[in-house]
């Protein structure tokens, strides 16, 4: 499977993927379209050409969202992914996006997304010193955090006494379940129909 990974920063999620897709769970399963940013300087597109991936941009400052998404789905067609993989995508959708590519599009969030939605979630978890959060992966629709949820991973923050460590705790679950969690869903959608029970029973 082809994946475009998008981002706007750091981009450790798109290095834990990029690492599963060279020797890790996704080997042989999944290859790098491309990774995009809509941050042309972000550290994560830079990081993402250091390993050897392609890479493209544009930016969306002042740009107006339905707009900058057409665009955007334009240049990501021609890498021809079967997979949005949104990895620190900082902005929310259009429905023009998400019609694009219908059921394709997954996001990581660094909290149940029945208990919190948007930004800051670790500050939310630490904050509010939750002795375990989860970190969501989830299928993206038109609302900000609400799609179907494909994987749920609790973190240990018991003894967690800093936003760092809370956030430490929690990068490390989310690099290793965002590869597991899209490898699952590409073998689930890599396995042949099962044949039904009646049309099995009545081949001689
Ligand atoms: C991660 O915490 C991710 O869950 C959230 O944004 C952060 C991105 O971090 N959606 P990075 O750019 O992958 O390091």
């Amino acid at each position: 499977a082809r994946l475009a990974i998008l981002l706007s920063g750091r981009g450790s999620n798109m290095v834990a993927l990029v690492n599963a897709v060279q020797h890790g769970v996704l080997q042989n399963l999944a290859e790098v379209a491309v990774v995009f940013s809509n941050v042309p300087a972000a550290p994560g597109l830079a990081t993402a050409a250091g390993l050897g991936c392609p890479t493209a941009s544009r930016s969306s400052q002042g740009r107006k969202r339905a707009e900058f998404d057409a665009e955007v789905v334009d240049v990501l067609r021609q890498y021809q992914p079967d997979y949005v993989v949104l990895a620190g995508y900082m902005r929310i959708l259009s429905p023009t996006f998400i019609r694009a590519f219908a059921g394709r599009i997954l996001n990581i969030h660094p909290a149940d997304t029945h208990q919190h939605q948007g930004l800051h979630a670790y500050e939310w978890a630490f904050e509010n010193r939750l002795p375990e959060t989860k970190i969501t992966v989830h299928l993206v629709d038109e609302g900000l955090d609400t799609g179907p949820i494909l994987a749920q991973h609790p973190v240990d923050l018991r003894g967690a006494d800093t936003l760092a460590e809370v956030e430490r705790r929690g990068l490390a679950v989310e690099h290793r379940v965002y590869a597991e969690t899209l490898a699952e869903l590409i073998k689930q959608q890599l396995a042949p129909t099962a044949v039904p029970q009646a049309a099995a029973a009545t081949v001689h």
